[in-house]
């Protein structure tokens, strides 16, 4: 999981879940209560209305199924689906296993940085990509190589990033 700064926490609590949002989590887990594996279920169904799932929201689901906090923040950082951070429309991966980075991984992410403004954890302003650092697509072969969401480009160059991005609306 990327790294999350604190600044964006304490931003993250001092923001108020809108009430819409706090009424669907309170029907979500009103719909779960009693059921087996209930966080997990609450937590997905939370994160498919909200898109993530930031402090302000675990907050809310805390208070609604009254698990302590700290247990609800363990169940989110051990399963790789949940995130605590905005993702964009299209998610890309850049993997930066051995192979990949020593064919030019590192060049694609510097020209994302450049380009786009974009880190690992981080997203573009109107929220079109986010991106994230992966370690090994499973086509070392083919390496470097790109996903952008089921989509994998290989044997990328940094000088075609503008044209793949491009095929993204
Ligand atoms: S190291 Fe990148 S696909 Fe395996």
């Amino acid at each position: 999981m990327s790294q999350v700064s604190t600044d964006y926490i304490r931003a993250e609590i001092n923001k108020a879940v809108p009430a819409d949002i706090r009424q669907k989590i309170e029907k979500i887990v009103e719909d779960n209560r009693g059921k087996a594996g209930a966080a997990i279920r609450v937590l997905q169904q939370v994160q498919g209305i909200s898109g993530y799932l930031p402090p302000s929201v675990l907050q809310t689901v805390s208070g609604y199924t009254k698990i302590p906090l700290s247990e609800i923040y363990g169940v989110v950082s051990f399963y790789s689906f949940f995130s605590l951070l905005p993702k964009g429309k299209h998610v890309i991966q850049v993997c930066m296993g051995t192979s990949c980075y020593v064919k030019g991984g590192e060049k694609i992410m510097k020209t994302l940085k450049k380009d786009y403004n974009l880190e690992s954890g981080g997203i573009t302003a109107d929220g079109k990509f986010s991106l994230e650092m992966v370690r090994c697509l499973g086509c070392c072969g083919l390496s470097p190589v790109i996903a952008i969401g089921t989509d994998v480009h290989r044997k990328v160059k940094a000088s075609q990033l503008k044209d793949i991005l491009s095929l993204y609306k």
